[in-house]
């Protein structure tokens, strides 16, 4: 571990969380800085989606604490933790495919007018402004959604975590579906929210994008912090070693039974 003399805004100490017999978590410890862009890689299984729908309150740990923001939580809540800035992006982007690109940045938390009625004019304009904002072009804003491709998806998905105004963003696998094109606007929106001073947690398989964007990096494996470190302290070569030899550490583990 690095010597950090700041405080992490977010942390997880010791964190355990079980699905019936599948220990998902064991012994999960995790940090992010304000404003870094901390990545999270380890395997398949590892447990990572798993962290953070822990910080997001979706699901309750069996043990261990969850500091935001100085204040500690041993069972967060959705409401708790997006009254603290936590916002995630999950990998299936829980956009309405029926809907417009308005309809879904206000999904759930629709304008009205008079008290009543949708105000569809004021939403639309609000998701223009928020795009542009962003630099996030969509040609045709009023399409539904299933017809836009998967960077525009994920662009807009985005472009709701930020519309709700917290600054700890997460991010989970969100390119992994995407070309090569679609990816480096992806990454250069991150770098747009980084430099807005968000704080960014990113989980994603692409070593080098890992590299090419983060500043801290946390490895995990079977449900277990392994290491963190500063990116610009270590290499892909070298980060990839670790991981392989954590699978292969496992895959003699299981020989030995
Ligand atoms: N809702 C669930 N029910 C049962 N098992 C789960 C559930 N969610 C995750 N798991 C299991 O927990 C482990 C960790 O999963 P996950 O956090 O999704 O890993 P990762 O995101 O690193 O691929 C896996 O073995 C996975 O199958
Ligand atoms: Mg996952």
């Amino acid at each position: 571990m690095g010597t950090d003399t700041r405080e992490p805004i977010v942390e997880m100490r010791h964190v355990k969380k079980a699905f019936g017999y599948i220990q998902a978590l064991e012994d999960m410890n995790f940090s992010a800085y304000p404003g870094e862009v901390t990545a999270i890689v380890g395997d398949n299984g590892s447990g990572k989606s798993t962290l953070i729908k822990i910080l997001t309150g979706c699901l309750k740990p069996d043990a261990g604490e969850v500091w935001i923001k100085g204040k500690c939580f041993s069972s967060l809540t959705v409401k708790q933790s997006m009254n603290e800035g936590v916002t995630a992006v999950y990998q299936d982007l829980a956009l309405d495919n029926c809907k417009d690109c308005a309809g879904n940045i206000f999904l759930g938390r629709e304008l009205l007018k008079f008290g009543i009625f949708l105000d569809h004019g004021r939403m639309r304009r609000k998701t223009e402004e928020l795009l542009e904002n962003l630099h996030i072009s969509i040609p045709d804003i009023t399409q539904p959604v299933e017809r836009m491709s998967g960077g525009q998806r994920q662009a807009l998905a985005i472009a709701r975590a930020v519309d709700t105004g917290g600054d700890i963003l997460i991010f989970d696998e969100p390119t992994s579906a995407m070309g090569i094109k679609e990816t480096s606007r992806i990454m250069k929106l991150f770098a747009g929210l980084k430099e807005a001073g968000k704080t960014i947690i990113l989980i994603s398989h692409n070593l080098f994008q890992v590299f090419d964007i983060s500043d801290r990096i946390c490895v995990v494996h079977n449900g277990r912090f392994v290491d963190s470190f500063m990116t610009k302290d270590s290499s892909p070569q070298e980060l990839h070693k670790l991981i392989v030899e954590k699978e292969e550490e496992l895959s003699d583990e299981k020989a030995a039974w």
